[in-house]
């Protein structure tokens, strides 16, 4: 299918840079021998390019590892760097954010406009009561008022708190408890292929029954369609912004103040608060964002993730914005009104740097080339990718239909956790391997391990990150036993990412996916164990187990393997209600694809349920070691059953 010569796959399968520049050869080989030679310095010496009130007196403590403190004694502040220091120049009439909604409108905020608005919100708040140990939860589609809502917080020393609009009432409510949120910002509701959905009602839902007191309620405008306000605690976004003053002096923060908690599925039913702070997440954002991308100042840049993930939080809110880019933030779908909306977005804004997900890409090769083809995307120069690993296939799909085979591609692995890029290329690349994300960042030293903790050349291993890096989460809030015994119990000293990952000899790395029962659905992060608890709720359940299966366009699709209770039976309607239930509980991004009744599970002789042999069967592969099994009869009754019911 592809043509290989005109790719220059060279036999080791990389592909050349297509628009390799020697100035961006010499900075990517710049970068990596400062950040070999001496990383720490290498840290310091990016430090420089954020604006500090005060300057730091060391670049990292490692006394209290791995509680690390990063820039220590600096204080700065967040919103500052992303807009004061630019008005002050410049780039004051320059546009900050380029706003498209589903429906065709948009809207343009320069860096004046967006400072203003900030200001405003950052004041409001403020005179609303919020104070610094306050954690401010949103709660937002995708429209400035999120991102204005996220820089207001910073700029008054108050974390914020993100909360995917996808997620239900429920899931809202248990991360408002766990953050004690007095104070919540949301909007009436969203568009999602062309019809309405509410946010506002699921804040009520979620605050009926809370034991702790939400004092404010912050709506924005968004739909237009009619909401129930509660006198005296809800507000209008546009009343708070009225009620603020044009200017707020932006909170001299420490550098390890936390600027944000971010919740992310781990192995319990539990999700963790990250909880990431100021200046060393601040330098890894500003630093990654501008050195990956190759940020130039006349670039229009398009990354596609929610606000309500981290990639929305280092990639589209503090990164670029700290480094004076122009941001293009999309509220909708990719297939509204038609499937070449886009194209039409990057076509229309001249986009130049593109940063989507591989589970995109392969829902784009599905649509077909011809979408892309009707479109001029002649303005992109560079493409980015993020989320899981990018098969080769859809990296090349992407770089040849999309990129045109002039846009090198950036394929980013990082985490909640890691706040920034750890392994990726660099614009200055002689050349990529499609699938790879290739080198540790400059300053970040990274390995494959195996279980005796020795490095593994060539092939899968655990992959572990070998020093600290500045955006590093500093602990799981409220939880730092979690934190020491999920990340760093497993190898004295270092990060264990989750990931499986490749070391070849040439030191390019691949990330094969996560080994733990963590699985990930269209690039997001959900735990088997959140979707098995919620099962179980049900009274018909006895028993859940829930793993991901492939899908050609997901990556993976929740499978789950219920076990009923005596009488009763595994029926249609069952199997709706419980999908509903989960639904209901989590979100539409956890919804099992499919729910299999089986009588038994397969478990280990101690007990523990062998996910691994039920994803083997969902798979249709060879099964695994079975030897381990209490009773190898149940996993080949399964088998037989399962493939029955798929044949
Ligand atoms: O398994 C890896 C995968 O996504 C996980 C992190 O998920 P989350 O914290 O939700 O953050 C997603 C956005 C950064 C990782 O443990 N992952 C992310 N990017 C890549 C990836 N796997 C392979 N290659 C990537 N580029």
């Amino acid at each position: 299918m592809l043509n290989q010569r005109k790719l220059n796959i060279v036999p080791s399968y990389r592909v050349d840079n297509p628009s390799l520049d020697q100035e961006a050869r010499k900075t990517a080989m710049r970068l990596r021998e400062m950040g070999r030679e001496d990383p720490l310095n290498f840290w310091a010496e990016m430090s420089r390019e954020v604006d500090w009130f005060q300057s730091w007196k060391k670049v990292l403590d490692e006394s209290n590892a791995p509680f690390y403190s990063w820039f220590v004694g600096g204080k700065l502040n967040v919103s500052y760097n992303c807009l004061d220091r630019h008005i002050a120049g410049w780039r004051r009439n320059k546009a900050a954010l380029i706003f498209e909604s589903e429906r065709g409108e948009s809207r343009v905020l320069t860096y004046q406009d967006l400072y203003r608005e900030v200001n405003r919100l950052a004041s409001g708040l403020l005179k609303l009561g919020v104070k610094r140990e306050d954690v401010v939860t949103i709660y937002m589609p995708m429209i400035p008022e999120a991102v204005i809502a996220m820089l207001a917080c910073s700029r008054i020393g108050v974390p914020h708190s993100v909360v995917f609009g996808g997620f239900s009432a429920d899931a809202l409510r248990n991360r408002l408890a766990d953050a004690c949120s007095r104070f919540v910002i949301t909007a009436d509701g969203g568009f999602r292929r062309g019809r309405a959905f509410s946010l506002k009602e699921n804040v009520d839902r979620a605050l009926r029954e809370t034991s702790w007191a939400v004092e404010k309620v912050v709506v924005a405008s968004n739909t237009g369609e009619a909401v129930s306000m509660r006198e005296g605690r809800d507000l209008w976004f546009t009343d708070v912004l009225a009620q603020g003053e044009l200017y707020c002096q932006p909170e001299m923060v420490d550098a390890e103040d936390p600027l944000f908690i971010l919740y992310s599925s781990g192995t319990t039913g539990k999700p963790k608060g990250i909880l990431h702070t100021t200046g060393g997440y601040l330098v890894g954002v500003h630093t990654t964002y501008k050195y990956t991308f190759d940020h130039r100042e006349e670039d229009v840049y398009w990354c596609t993730a929610d606000i309500g993930w981290i990639t929305g939080h280092s990639y589209i809110v503090y990164g670029p914005l700290s480094n004076g880019a122009t941001v293009l933030l999309y509220e909708g779908s990719p297939d509204y009104p038609a499937q070449d909306r886009f194209w039409s977005i990057i076509e229309k804004y001249q986009v130049s740097v593109f940063y989507t997900a591989p589970t995109a890409v392969r829902l784009f090769m599905k649509w077909g080339e011809k979408c892309p083809a009707a479109h001029d995307l002649s303005s992109l120069r560079l493409l980015g990718s993020v989320g899981e690993p990018i098969n080769p296939e859809a990296w090349l799909w992407y770089y040849r239909h999309i990129g045109k085979e002039r846009c090198p591609v950036m394929d980013t692995w990082w985490q909640t956790e890691t706040g920034m890029f750890l392994i990726t290329p660099l614009p200055g690349e002689e050349s990529f391997v499609p699938g790879a994300a290739m080198h540790p960042f400059p300053g970040v030293e990274v390995d494959v391990l195996n279980e005796r903790g020795e490095p593994v050349r060539g092939e899968q291993g655990y992959l572990v990150v070998k020093r600290p890096w500045p955006a590093m989460f500093r602990t799981l809030y409220h939880d730092p036993e979690r934190y020491l015994n999920t990340y760093w119990k497993r190898y004295e000293g270092f990060y264990l990412a989750g990931d499986g990952a490749k070391k070849d000899e040439d030191g390019i790395i691949w990330v094969t996916g996560r080994i733990d029962d963590v699985i990930n659905v269209s690039g997001h992060r959900i735990g088997t164990a959140e979707i098995e608890s919620v099962l179980v709720e049900h009274e018909a359940v006895a028993e859940a187990a829930v793993i991901g299966k492939k899908h050609e366009i997901k990556g993976q699709a929740v499978a789950a393997f219920v076990t009923l209770k005596e009488g009763y039976n595994g029926t249609q309607e069952l199997e709706e209600k419980l999908k509903g239930l989960v639904v209901s509980r989590i979100g539409a991004l956890a919804r099992p694809e499919e729910i299999f009744f089986s009588a038994e599970l397969p478990k280990t002789r101690s007990g523990k349920i062998m996910r691994r042999l039920l994803r083997d069967i969902a798979e249709g592969n060879v099964l695994g070691d079975t030897t381990t099994l209490m009773d190898p009869q149940v996993v080949a009754s399964i088998k037989e059953k399962y493939g029955s019911l798929a044949g």
